[in-house]
């Protein structure tokens, strides 16, 4: 392939969902559904979500040598991902614990496994990917270190989108090299050290700014998302379209995926958000995480102005 749109450097996981109509509190059991196993992890959604989408796209990432390996590269290949980054073995490959609640929210443990051995020494024996790719996206599955390297390799012309989920502080030097930094409210109050009553996703976005991200997205769920670019000094609503919501499994993953490719095709920051609120919006309205996944054509339409 002569260059990407788009490599995203990241995790891939074994979802193993279950359906419940509430959550346990602490020392309760409940019961579930039927155990699903999906192919997910951050970094293998956001992957099959560009390339479904239409964009030439790589994966950097780690998984076992297992059954929940082959899963995963089983369901790269058919989106049409480029797998040639995805290293094998090592550990078992990273599993979700995923429960689903009837208005389709969903709570995630993840235990990294693969995902945890993908090192910075991998993501320099992939340069030659990471200079050939548009734009490189990356989350928090993975090692905060290889993350890192990732900044110091990529060549000046290189664009870092990053999803950091699940939160940890991020290095000044990441933080300067993201273009977007993409966070929902979670991921915004756990980077500010918490926020105050009254704090909207404007103001949010103008502390994050000032730590050093070139810009922020603020992704608000059904609501849409906030993006503020400094470089202009401007903060945008995108609204997304009115969808009703199965299972909202791996939507993030899907809006970033859309945004990132967007973006290395040269649109601006709200027109390639109004697209992936678009993208976001169709992968609640289906179970699963890569399963939920829109191609081109079943995408909703904007919202009416
Ligand atoms: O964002 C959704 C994903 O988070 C799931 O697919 C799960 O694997 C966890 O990585």
């Amino acid at each position: 392939m002569d260059g990407y749109d788009l490599l995203v450097v990241g995790s891939a996981n074994a979802d193993l969902v279950i359906g419940v109509e509430r959550r346990p509190g602490p020392g309760e059991t409940v019961l579930g559904s039927d155990l699903a196993i999906h192919p997910g992890g951050k970094g293998a959604n956001q992957s099959v979500a560009a390339a479904r989408l239409g964009a030439r796209t790589a994966l950097l990432a780690r998984v076992g040598e297992d059954a929940h390996g082959r899963l995963l590269l089983e369901s790269l290949r058919a989106a049409g991902v480029d797998v040639t980054g995805v290293r094998v073995g090592g550990a078992p490959t990273g599993v979700a614990l995923i429960t689903v609640d009837p208005s389709g929210d969903n709570s995630i443990v993840v235990s990294p496994g693969a995902n945890a051995r993908l090192t910075a020494a991998d993501v320099r024996g992939a340069a030659e990917l990471l200079r050939s790719a548009r734009v490189v996206s990356a989350q928090l599955e993975i090692p905060l270190e290889t993350v890192a390297e990732i900044v110091r390799t990529l060549p000046p012309t290189g664009r870092l989108v990053l999803n950091p989920s699940p939160p940890r502080e991020l290095p000044a030097a990441v933080l300067a090299a993201c273009d977007p930094l993409i966070v929902n409210e979670h991921e915004a109050r756990f980077l500010l050290g918490g926020t105050a009553a009254g704090d909207t996703p404007e103001s949010w976005a103008r502390r994050l700014l000032a730590r050093g991200p070139r810009s922020v997205v603020v992704t608000l769920g059904a609501a849409g998302a906030l993006v503020a670019d400094g470089r202009t000094g401007t903060a945008v609503r995108v609204p997304a379209p009115r969808v009703a919501a199965v299972d909202t499994t791996g939507a993030g993953d899907a809006f970033t995926a859309a945004l990132a490719w967007r973006l290395g095709r040269g649109e601006d920051l709200p027109t390639a958000a109004a697209y992936a609120v678009r993208v976001g919006a169709a992968a609640v309205t289906r179970s699963g995480a890569q399963s939920s996944y829109p191609t081109e054509r079943e995408l909703p339409a904007a919202p009416e102005e």
